[in-house]
């Protein structure tokens, strides 16, 4: 356990230099300062003003675009093997089967001997399947205003099959819960400039940082919402954004190195975080400030 973990993060701290790419702010004053805050929850104007638009904007969610386009990948024969994936990829429900398989993981996939989310699954089978090159997918693995990656559009559509199912996630499989438990200790692991885990933020009720709620990823409710509405569309910026991407920025609120694209690290912090909601209500892909 602590090897696999120790290994998680080395591995971690090697990636980091081949994400470079990723916007580096000036780190000018320690954020989480204003993290102490009000225990209550109480609904600033501009929450709730968030939650009445994003109300309205449930009808025409723009994520139906992108799922739109993942079903259309999905179904095509792809790739320097051209197959498609509907009929080479196994996400845990059987080959191609996309029907509730979102919530149902992270899960333990034998034939690539790994623990994998969403995300890193469907790369899996692109690699495996389709003949795609990973390090080409994890080049350029998060949407900008001017370029969605295939691998967002896909997310996004096996996502949206899981609309309205309970999130579920193994944790009875000893290789699940090996992953949960590492990623519970990845939460904990406190390191980097400022000395912040996860918890700094994520773990206690009530913290915010400037209007900004912290979910505290170790309760279900907390947890629930930081599964909730991924992948989102992005109102800031305009954008499509997974799980791992969500992933990947708080490392970087942390002022870690950026994981590995679709790494072990990134899939056994979020089998713990949705693990934690476990039997809570899934409404698919949603919309985020
Ligand atoms: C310095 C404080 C800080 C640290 C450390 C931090 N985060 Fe965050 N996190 C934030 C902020 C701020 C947001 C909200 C960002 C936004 O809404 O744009 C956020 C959002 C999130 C969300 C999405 C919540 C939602 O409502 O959808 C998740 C999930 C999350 N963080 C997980 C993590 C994990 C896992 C780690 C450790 C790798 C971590 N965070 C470390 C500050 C932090």
């Amino acid at each position: 356990m602590k090897q696999n973990l120790i290994g998680a993060l080395c591995a971690l701290a090697v990636m980091g230099g081949a994400f470079a790419q990723a916007p580096k702010k000036p780190s000018a004053k320690p954020v989480a300062k204003a993290a102490a805050a009000p225990a209550a929850e109480v609904k600033d104007a501009a929450t709730l003003e968030f939650e009445k638009f994003r109300a309205e904007m449930e009808d025409s969610n723009p994520a139906e675009l992108f799922e739109a386009k993942g079903q259309e990948q999905w179904n095509s024969r792809r790739g320097p093997k051209n197959v498609s994936l509907a009929e080479s990829c196994a996400l845990g429900q059987g080959v191609g089967k996309v029907e509730g398989a979102y919530v149902k993981m992270p899960r333990y996939f034998a034939d690539a001997d790994a623990v994998m989310d969403a995300e890193r699954r469907i790369v899996w089978c692109m690699v495996e399947k389709q003949g795609f090159k990973f390090d080409d997918i994890a080049s350029k693995p998060f949407a900008n205003e001017t370029f969605t990656p295939d691998i967002t559009n896909l997310v996004t559509y096996v996502a949206g099959h899981s609309r309205n199912m309970k999130i579920a996630v193994p944790l009875n499989d000893p290789k699940v819960r090996d992953a949960y438990e590492v990623g519970k200790e990845i939460a904990a692991y406190r390191a980097g400039p400022y000395d912040f885990s996860c918890n700094t933020c994520h773990g206690a009720d009530g913290k915010r940082i400037r209007m900004q709620n912290l979910p505290n990823l170790s309760t279900p409710k907390g947890a629930m919402s930081g599964v909730q509405g991924w992948p989102g569309y992005r109102m800031t910026g305009g954008v499509m954004l997974t799980h791992q991407w969500r992933m990947g920025d708080c490392f970087r609120q942390q002022r870690f190195p950026q994981p590995k694209y679709a790494s072990d690290a990134v899939a056994y912090l979020l089998t713990y975080m949705i693990g934690n909601a476990n039997g809570q209500v899934y409404k698919g892909p949603g919309i985020k400030r």
